[in-house]
């Protein structure tokens, strides 16, 4: 099979394709026919050499759609349409950038959809981590104020309709005043052009506050973040788009307004439900949630997949479609 395996850790021309033998099956285990997979930045860390944990040559890739090749348990029929994500997927074992992908039962999703490959292939990481952030952290309620910040992301777009499907008023920043009307074409109801500090304008049209906020640039911009939430607010930092990993001066009482919250969210695949995953993929077939993709890749151009990426101009989800 082909499959791009990330060589070493470095720039995005270590990802090289090679011919590989298809990957044998262990018990429990099944053979995916690989048709599309998201990026993912995790990716990008990992194959910059931030994951101390994952030893290269690798076949990345944390998620992937296809159809089932082999299931020696019975489980599912050759054919059957599935998605896999996390679990170790693309870090301890190989990934999704590849013709095949062995992957264990648990973390396999079976859905029915007629939607392209290249579409289904944006949707189980993105639809996991904005699902579980918004439903399980934020515990997000119809009539709330949400502030994404963050919001031209690809997990801030889906948030974003997510959000405003559920009933929520939702206000969205990006750094770049040229992506206003990309975030309200989206949905968002107000847009705030984020310096660093958004608090002193939220608050032009908040005076109290926001009832939740999705923090998706992180430690950069935390402390401001938490001058959003009304009291009683919850902030939840589910990204690190600004790229710090570590906060040094942190002073809990001081940092957080009293009776604030604050959470993070860290999804795996046990964190998704096969039925919201398929009653999703139906809400994006009958036109009610649209998947915002910016660009959809070959196999055959990893790399430059990986460096478009890492330049941080999309406006939407990435995919290579095999
Ligand atoms: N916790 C989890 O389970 C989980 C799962 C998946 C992803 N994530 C995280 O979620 C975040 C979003 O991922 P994504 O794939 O949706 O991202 P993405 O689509 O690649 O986001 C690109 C956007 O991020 C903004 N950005 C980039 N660098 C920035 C910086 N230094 N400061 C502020 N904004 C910056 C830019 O927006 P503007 O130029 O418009 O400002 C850019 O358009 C990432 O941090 C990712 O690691 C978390």
């Amino acid at each position: 099979m082909k499959a791009a395996v990330t060589t070493q850790a470095g720039e995005p021309k270590v990802i090289q394709i090679q011919d590989k033998p298809i990957p044998s099956l262990k018990d429990g285990w099944v053979l995916i026919k690989v048709k599309a997979f998201g990026l993912n930045r995790s990716e990008m860390f990992t194959r910059q050499g931030h994951s101390p944990d994952v030893q290269f040559p690798r076949i990345q890739g944390i998620e992937c759609v296809g159809e089932i090749e082999k299931d020696s348990s019975g489980t599912y029929k050759k054919g059957q349409k599935v998605a896999a994500l996390m679990g170790g997927m693309g870090r301890n074992f190989d990934g999704g950038y590849a013709e095949y992908a062995a992957i264990p039962l648990t973390i396999i999703f079976p859905f029915e959809s007629d939607l392209p490959w290249a579409t289904l292939g944006a949707i189980p990481e993105m639809f996991q981590t904005v699902s579980g952030s918004l439903n399980q952290a934020l515990e997000v309620q119809k009539g709330e104020t949400l502030l994404i910040r963050g919001g031209t992301s690809s997990i801030g777009m889906l948030a974003c309709q997510l959000a405003k499907h559920y009933g929520l008023t939702v206000i969205a920043t990006t750094r770049n005043a040229d992506k206003e009307q990309h975030l309200k074409d989206n949905g968002a109801d107000h847009v705030l052009i984020d310096d660093g500090e958004v608090s002193s304008k939220l608050k032009a049209i908040f005076p109290d506050g926001v009832d939740k906020v999705l923090e998706l640039i992180g430690i950069a911009s935390l402390k401001d973040s938490l001058k959003c939430i009304r009291p009683k607010g919850t902030v939840c930092m589910t990204g690190i788009l600004g790229g710090k990993w570590t906060m040094k001066e942190f002073t809990p009482m001081g940092d957080i307004p009293s009776m604030g919250r604050l959470t993070v969210y860290m999804g795996e695949a046990g964190n998704l439900d096969k039925a919201l995953l398929q009653d999703f993929i139906d809400a994006v077939a009958n036109g009610s949630i649209n998947i915002v993709i910016d660009k959809v890749f070959k196999l055959d151009d990893i790399v430059q997949a990986h460096t478009y990426m890492e330049s941080n101009q999309s406006k939407g989800k990435l995919v290579v479609e095999i």
